[in-house]
């Protein structure tokens, strides 16, 4: 279990898993930044996630990635941090979430994720057969989630945004340290 210390809280999780979202009302909360990888991605190199990854392929968006994640967890400042869905496929990332806490795994049922992905996306990976890429990316990726993982917080149709921020909180007992605002 994590210790409140006051470090960033980083997100992981499959695409769909509502880490943005999730992360947004977080840093609300808290009073922090909210900084989500794919964003920061798009800032350093002023280019869209899928334009990168048409013009230049994955493994040189998987290097931008990596690089805006250790820029991430070496701020002072706490923040939040919603890494995007493949971060954990590199070891090096691996190395350096395992060595931070506290890493919260947003953990949802396949169905779920798929249901979610339908809505709308611009992720190269769910390009074709997104429901048949999704159940094998999280069969993949789910080992290394629960292995880097301090927390793990079950999401699902049935739990809002709301609920699952509340639920972080708690768990990390950061609950004391954060407002009240009724209009999350
Ligand atoms: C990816 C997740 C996406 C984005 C890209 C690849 C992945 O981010 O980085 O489409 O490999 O899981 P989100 O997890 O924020 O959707």
């Amino acid at each position: 279990m994590a210790e409140p210390s006051g470090a960033s809280i980083v997100l992981i999780g499959m695409m769909g898993a509502g880490k943005s979202s999730v992360g947004r009302r977080l840093a609300r909360r808290l009073g922090w930044d909210l900084l989500d990888s794919d964003r920061q991605v798009e800032e350093l190199t002023g280019r869209t996630v899928p334009e990168i990854w048409r013009a230049d392929g994955e493994a040189a968006f998987r290097k931008l990635e990596s690089q805006v994640l250790a820029t991430a967890l070496a701020s002072a400042t706490p923040q939040v941090i919603a890494a995007a869905g493949g971060v954990v496929l590199d070891e090096g990332n691996r190395r350096l979430l395992a060595d931070h806490q506290p890493v919260v795994w947003l953990r949802a049922p396949v169905e779920t994720l798929i249901a979610r992905i339908k809505r709308g996306d611009g992720r190269p990976l769910l390009a074709d057969d997104p429901a048949g890429a999704m159940t094998r990316l999280e069969a993949e990726r789910r080992p290394y989630y629960q292995e880097i993982a301090d927390l793990t917080v079950d999401v699902d149709n049935e739990h809002p945004a709301d609920d699952v921020t509340e639920r972080i909180l708690r768990h990390l007992g950061l609950t004391s340290a954060a407002g009240t605002s009724p209009n999350l």
